[in-house]
């Protein structure tokens, strides 16, 4: 896995803390791309601030871009029309992206909000940004942050359509944000949520993984996030202790 864009079920999911939390845990040197970061000022710290916040540690530097910035919260391409700012392009991305695989062994990209989430006027979406990057460089593959609880079900499943039907490969599905007290759908989705992604579940990081950084955070990482993505967590396992016994069955 040399090129990973984070995409997510929706806004507000843990695309950045999960980001973080597989940048903590690489082997190698890691570079992080954030292409267009919204509602955030000039000055301001984004989500490649806090990915360096949590991530980084002494002997484990984390390289971060962005690309543009917009000061209002909304999709990319909106923001930068109302901006006046120039969109972010698919080409400069992959261009960025080929140049940080030159100098990281591990290149992650995160999205704004969800897949189709626009980047400019021609309607070219963070799935294009992925496709003009797999032009270019190979490796390309994306992982999918869902929510953990009702509803996740059917935007894990529209994501993993969206990519099988643009030739993107879904690398896996990490839960960004995994409650204390888990409800009934957050437990059942565990089960369901590879089913319909057609994907692995690599991990699921708690609710509350985003406090101090550096080694505390990678070892909530290594403990949150599978083998695959260099943890030592077991889907198995957690998906088993979280099962929830049919009413009325023994
Ligand atoms: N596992 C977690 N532990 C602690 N806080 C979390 C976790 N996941 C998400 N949060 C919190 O929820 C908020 C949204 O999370 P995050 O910024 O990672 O989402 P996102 O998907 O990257 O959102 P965006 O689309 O704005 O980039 C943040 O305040 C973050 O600190
Ligand atoms: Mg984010």
């Amino acid at each position: 896995m040399t090129v990973v864009f984070v995409t997510g079920t929706g806004t507000e999911v843990g695309k950045t803390a999960v980001t973080a939390a597989v940048a903590a845990l690489a082997a190698g040197t890691v570079a992080v791309l954030k292409p267009g970061q919204t509602g955030v000022a000039p000055g301001e710290p984004g989500d490649a601030a806090e990915v360096l916040r949590l991530a980084a540690r002494p002997g484990h530097p984390v390289t971060v871009r962005e690309l543009a910035r917009y000061p209002e919260p909304l999709a990319p391409d909106t923001a930068a029309r109302r901006s006046g700012l120039p969109p972010v392009r698919p080409e400069d991305v992959a261009e960025e992206v080929a140049a940080l695989a030159a100098g990281h062994e591990l290149v992650l990209v995160e999205g704004a909000g969800g897949l189709l989430v626009r980047y400019d006027e021609q309607g070219r979406t963070f799935a294009d940004l992925a496709l003009a990057t797999a032009a270019l460089v190979p490796g390309v593959e994306v992982l999918l942050v869902a929510s953990a609880g009702l509803g996740t079900l059917n935007t894990t499943a529209l994501t993993a359509e969206a990519l099988r039907a643009r030739g993107l490969p879904l690398r896996g599905v990490v839960v960004g944000s995994w409650p204390s007290g888990a409800d009934l759908a957050s437990c059942c989705n565990l089960a369901d949520l590879p089913l319909v992604a057609d994907a692995p579940l690599l991990g699921a990081l708690p609710a509350n993984a985003t406090g101090e950084g550096g080694e505390p955070f990678r070892a909530l990482a290594h403990a949150a996030l599978s083998p695959e993505l260099g943890g030592g967590w077991d889907p198995e396992a957690f998906t088993r202790a979280h099962a929830v016994p049919v009413p009325g069955t023994p």
